[in-house]
């Protein structure tokens, strides 16, 4: 299993504080955001580690990362995604990576209190697909939204108006091979971006989209409100 983490993007959401430096690399609470992503595939037993970067200030995630020593990782591997093409066309850039390997994707802005290993695992022992992760969350609307059917997962929209469920998908994702093929097969949306919802979705169509629920607190921190409360889960957390 490799683990991919997603930090491009130009963070439009949070100027000025992205204005010079990549949204990944601000503070949440005692640490750079990219520290959390990476200390979650860790822990879950994932080291072969993958960052897409993109946008202003991406050589200073090798000053700060380094090698990944600090991780305890004798290597991180680095690439770098141009604009702003979405989750889908980032993880594109990661396709020689993987290899024939499955991968765990996380995005660099979701912070998450559990540890992920037993998804993981759970993962490892499907024959196939994909496997993503579930959150129930007050304001759906802001995220993918999954609609249910006990065990399956009918369909996902993207920030709907009216969302069918009470769930967020997080960014965390687990695919087979076939990701790539399906990433090929997409088109922009109205956003202008590959959307990692359409990838699901026809994981959904082939009946091999799997889920878990996360029990403990998670947040994205891609806006003022999300990247406030991030630091504060984090604070209280300890
Ligand atoms: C992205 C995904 C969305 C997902 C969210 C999780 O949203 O498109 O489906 O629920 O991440 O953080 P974005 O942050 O690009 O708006």
């Amino acid at each position: 299993m490799k683990g991919i983490i997603l930090a491009g993007g130009l963070g439009s959401r949070l100027r000025p504080l992205t204005k010079v430096t990549n949204k990944h690399l601000l503070p949440i609470y005692d640490k750079p955001m990219i520290y959390y992503p990476i200390e979650t595939l860790v822990r879950a037993g994932i080291h072969d580690i993958m960052i897409v970067t993109g946008g202003t200030s991406a050589g200073d995630f090798l000053r700060l990362l380094g090698n990944g020593a600090e991780f305890g990782l004798k290597d991180i591997y680095y690439t770098y995604q141009e604009g702003e093409g979405g989750i889908a066309d980032a993880l594109k850039l990661c396709e020689h990576f993987a290899e024939d390997n499955r991968v765990v994707v996380i995005l660099g802005d979701n912070i998450v209190q559990d540890d992920i290993g037993p998804f993981v695992r759970r993962f490892e022992q499907q024959d196939s697909g994909a496997r993503i992760l579930l959150k129930q969350v007050e304001d759906p609307e802001r995220f993918g939204v999954p609609e249910l059917d006990g065990d399956r997962i009918l369909r996902i929209e993207e920030k709907p108006d009216i969302p069918k469920s009470r769930y967020a998908v997080t960014g965390i994702y687990m695919y087979d091979r076939r990701v790539f093929d399906f990433i090929r097969k997409l088109k922009p949306s109205e956003r202008g971006e590959l959307e990692i919802t359409d990838v699901n979705n026809h994981y959904i169509a082939e009946g091999d989209l799997h889920y878990d629920i996360l029990e403990g607190w998670w947040t994205d921190a891609g806006q003022f409100e999300s990247l406030f409360r991030a630091s504060e889960l984090v604070a209280r957390g300890r």
